[in-house]
């Protein structure tokens, strides 16, 4: 039984639809509650004396100071401790700092103490992704709970039961599940388990940040941030992921997650100056890459941009603190004109931009374009028609924030293309281009070395022309 203090999310469910775009949760929502394992109520009330454990989910969102504010999480707190009729384990899901369960227990106790009812409370991060919610649910790689007492473990324990054995079929593979080991189920006391959650957040934002860094320097450098990112990952100390640089990290998780980390650690007299140093850089990134389409557009007012991406990162229309927004809105505000699309996050995007022209065509998004941004690094958006793309905008001018695309084929198509720390995407085109004109000139030499004589006119016969080799040089960067 689940409820919301907001009545339009009830409706939504009751009407059997998901309030939020997430691959498989309609398949998911459908089969429970046919099932008759899920219901929705606004009572909460009612949901609170449902069930004998009882999942905290509310939201955690940044105060102006950075700290979480944990003011629904203190709202339910009352509503369980006056509605509870039973006994309950009151799990807390939503991403807190440490000790909040510690307070959580004593909000209970003071706000529940005229019913004398036992109410314990354990913690139980959730390390799912969006875009990938439902996957990473089934199949997660570990489970953590922060526990107070063996009751608690057990009763999550069991709650648990059919993902840890793998026994319950997920919606994700339409077969059977490819084989996989068991989660981890960690057991901790509760201030660690809420530790790991915000630990391991604030280090994924690092590694953000950190290959952000590299990208500047590969591109002062006239290194590739990809080249040198995929072989650091291949150290399994440091692993591939979120290693990718581009326009840095959004969405509801991260950015406050971090914020929250360093107001804790500050609160408990530790200098978090790493995470303070990768908030900066991540705030940065947005205006680097707007720096780089003034520089692309030299005048930007009045001029036509398209923005292909709103969410804050593929498969989910969550535009929370997502790059893409900020862009467009500081672009807007520079007179540009703005048109945008997005497989998924139009709606929520409109909510927070009403004044931009929002297309559900992506082609129609690159017509008459004096430039077009990837913001969000869609599947669909990499395996659009390039060609037809290049042949509908105004100038063919790609800033891609994202690094969804490849440099060389883009510049081969004859794009002004700019990514993010690859900067060497010409001289890669050059590498390519001199490897092709050997191979020609040696097929083209080849019965003149088999006679065993090399005369200078058989050379230059085998080169190609100065006309071919202009005809194919790209625009260069900045080229209206
Ligand atoms: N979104 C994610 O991918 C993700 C992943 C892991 C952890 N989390 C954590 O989960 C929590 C929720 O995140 P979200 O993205 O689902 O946020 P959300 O804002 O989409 O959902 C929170 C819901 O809580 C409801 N709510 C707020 N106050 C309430 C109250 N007093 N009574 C009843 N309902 C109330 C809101 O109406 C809203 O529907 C956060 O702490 C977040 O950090 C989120």
């Amino acid at each position: 039984m689940c409820t919301d203090n907001d009545p339009a999310r009830i409706a939504t469910l009751e009407a059997g639809r998901a309030p939020i775009y997430e691959p498989h949760l309609d398949t998911v929502l459908a089969t429970a509650r046919s099932a008759g394992r899920l219901a929705f109520t606004r009572s909460a009330g009612e949901a609170v004396r449902a069930g004998d454990n009882i999942f905290i989910c509310v939201g955690t969102p940044p105060r102006q100071t950075g700290e979480a504010d944990l003011s629904a999480i203190d709202n339910v707190a009352r509503i369980i401790a006056t509605e509870a009729r039973t006994p309950k384990l009151v799990i807390e899901k939503s991403t807190v700092p440490a000790q909040t369960g510690l307070q959580l227990k004593r909000a209970l106790a003071v706000y529940g103490r005229k019913n004398g009812l036992t109410l314990r409370v354990a913690s139980n991060p959730e390390f799912l992704r969006e875009g990938t919610a439902v996957e990473d649910f089934m199949h997660p790689d570990r489970i953590v709970v922060g526990v107070e007492d063996e009751g608690s473990e057990k009763q999550l324990r069991e709650i648990y039961r059919p993902i840890l054995e793998g026994s319950r079929h997920c919606p994700v593979h339409t077969a059977a599940c490819p084989p996989a080991p068991a989660p981890h189920m960690l057991v901790t006391s509760m201030t660690s388990s809420e530790l790991i959650k915000h630990a391991s957040n604030s280090f994924l934002a690092l590694k953000i940040s950190y290959a952000n860094v590299l990208a500047d320097l590969c591109e002062r450098l006239g290194a590739d941030v990809e080249e040198v990112t995929s072989a650091m990952g291949l150290d399994p100390r440091i692993g591939p992921q979120f290693l990718r640089a581009g326009l840095g990290f959004g969405g509801f998780c991260l950015p406050k997650d971090v914020q929250a980390f360093v107001r804790l650690a500050e609160s408990v007299g530790v200098d978090f100056g790493l995470l303070k140093e990768a908030e900066r850089v991540n705030r940065r990134r947005v205006g680097l890459f707007l720096d780089e389409v003034r520089r692309a557009l030299w005048v930007v007012k009045d001029k036509q941009v398209g923005v292909l991406g709103l969410a804050f990162k593929p498969n989910t229309d969550d535009v929370r603190l997502a790059p893409a927004i900020e862009v467009i809105r500081q672009l807007a505000a520079e007179g540009v004109q703005v048109r945008a699309s997005d497989p998924q996050a139009m709606e929520k995007a409109r909510a927070i931009l009403p004044d931009v022209e929002y297309v559900r065509d992506p082609y129609e998004v690159a017509k008459n374009a004096d430039a077009l941004l990837i913001t969000t690094e869609w599947e669909e958006f990499r395996r659009m028609d390039w060609k037809r793309i290049r042949d509908v905008m105004a100038r063919p001018l790609v800033l891609d924030g994202r690094n969804l695309l490849d440099p060389v084929q883009m510049k081969a198509l004859g794009f002004e293309y700019y990514s993010v720390g690859r900067p060497d995407a010409q001289a890669k085109l050059k590498r390519r281009r001199n490897s092709a004109i050997v191979i020609q000139a040696f097929t083209a030499l080849k019965p003149v070395l088999q006679e065993g004589h090399l005369s200078k006119t058989a050379i230059l016969e085998a080169r190609p022309s100065s006309r071919d080799r202009t005809k194919r040089q790209p625009l260069e960067p900045g080229n209206p």
